[in-house]
């Protein structure tokens, strides 16, 4: 167990630059650092330090050859770390800082421990001032998967960190609730300058085309991985968050899901609904477990609170946990993304 040091951080805060210091001479001198990020909290460690990196691996319960994400202070760094290009600087111009990772050829510099063993980096400059400002005074880039045991979801508060990080780490940065809530947007270039999606976030596929010509989304986006099919990213072969309670995803419009709901009869179900329809469903259905989801058309909102909720439902024992299933369009694709993992593809058309 390590004794874990919480800091309380804004930057208004009269030691807020002393408490930086100090957190980044944790990640200099080789331990682990929880800090926020404008997606998920990240478990930050020093990406140069192999032994750094391990601490990492240990600290989440996570398999070693899944790769971390190195975050840089500004988009210029990755040089040091990555064969970069032209797409890479279009895509930095526009989306960085903010919640982009960039998959590129790695150099040397980076340790085989932090990249899994690939030949490929992924690099990211978040934007998110603590974030930004721990690497900044750590001098070095810092590597970071989200702050969760494996196989829990992201957290996005410091009470979610808390509940999975505390003795395992040896600072944790409270920066408050994750602005956008669900992990960054993940591309990988390839050396003929192919832009492929391998992981939806807030930066939608219109976005990214704007910039870079044709996006290809990975088929794992949205598909299961075929037996013996390899992933383009080691992430998407592990099993992910599932909650205990199997999760459904109703393919419909309200009364039909109602309708649906009603005929499975007499199961403790929890019903994630879209907030405008809380009250219509609850009645319906007699059920005062429903837990509102932002409205239906406001996917920002849904995906800042998903993780909690489902964490939140994950601990009161349902047998059957119902949600609407996401549309595909803009950052309807990140939630549809996360949720069909956590619903091991388990979708009802209605
Ligand atoms: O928003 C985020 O990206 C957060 C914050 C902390 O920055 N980080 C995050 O890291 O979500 P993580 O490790 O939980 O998810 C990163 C994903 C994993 O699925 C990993 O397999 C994939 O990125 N990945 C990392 N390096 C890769 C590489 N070189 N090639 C392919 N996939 C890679
Ligand atoms: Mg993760």
């Amino acid at each position: 167990m390590i004794n874990t040091e919480i800091f309380k951080l804004k930057q208004t805060d009269a030691d807020y630059s002393d408490k930086i210091a100090k957190a980044a001479e944790v990640i200099k001198s080789g331990g682990l650092v929880v800090f926020p990020t404008e997606t998920v909290y990240g478990l930050g460690a020093d990406a140069t330090n192999p032994e750094a990196a391990r601490k990492i691996f240990a600290a989440k319960g996570r398999p070693s050859d899944n790769p971390l994400i190195i975050h840089i202070s500004s988009p210029e760094e990755a040089e040091g770390y990555a064969y970069t290009g032209d797409v890479y600087y279009q895509l930095a111009e526009t989306f960085m800082p903010g919640p982009l990772t960039v998959i590129m050829d790695s150099k040397d510099t980076v340790p085989l421990a932090t990249r899994g063993g690939l030949e490929t980096v992924a690099v990211r400059c978040p934007e998110n001032k603590i974030a930004h400002d721990l690497i900044l005074a750590a001098g070095k880039p810092v590597a970071a998967p989200s702050a969760n045991l494996s196989g829990t979801p992201s957290a996005t508060s410091a009470q979610h960190v808390i509940d999975d990080m505390m003795g395992r780490v040896d600072v944790i940065i409270d920066g408050g609730d994750s602005e956008f809530g669900i992990e960054s947007t993940i591309v990988k270039i390839d050396a003929d300058a192919t832009v492929t999606l391998l992981r939806p976030g807030k930066i939608t596929v219109d976005e990214l085309s704007s910039v870079c010509g044709s996006v290809k989304i990975a088929d794992a986006v949205t598909n299961k991985l075929r037996e013996g099919e390899r992933a383009l990213s080691p992430g998407m072969k592990y099993r992910h968050y599932a909650p205990t309670a199997p999760l459904v995803l109703l393919d419909g419009e309200v009364d039909a899901a109602i309708s649906y709901i009603k005929k499975q009869g007499k199961q403790r179900a929890a019903i994630i609904a879209y907030e405008d329809e809380v009250e219509i469903i609850s009645r319906a259905l007699g059920n005062s477990d429903c837990y509102a989801f932002g409205k239906r058309n406001d996917e920002i909102a849904q995906a800042r609170i998903l993780f909690a909720l489902l964490r939140k439902i994950d601990k009161k024992n349902y047998d059957i946990i119902y949600a609407p299933l996401p549309s595909l369009r803009g950052v309807g694709l990140a939630l549809y993304n996360r949720m069909i993992r956590a619903a091991a593809h388990n979708v009802v058309k209605l």
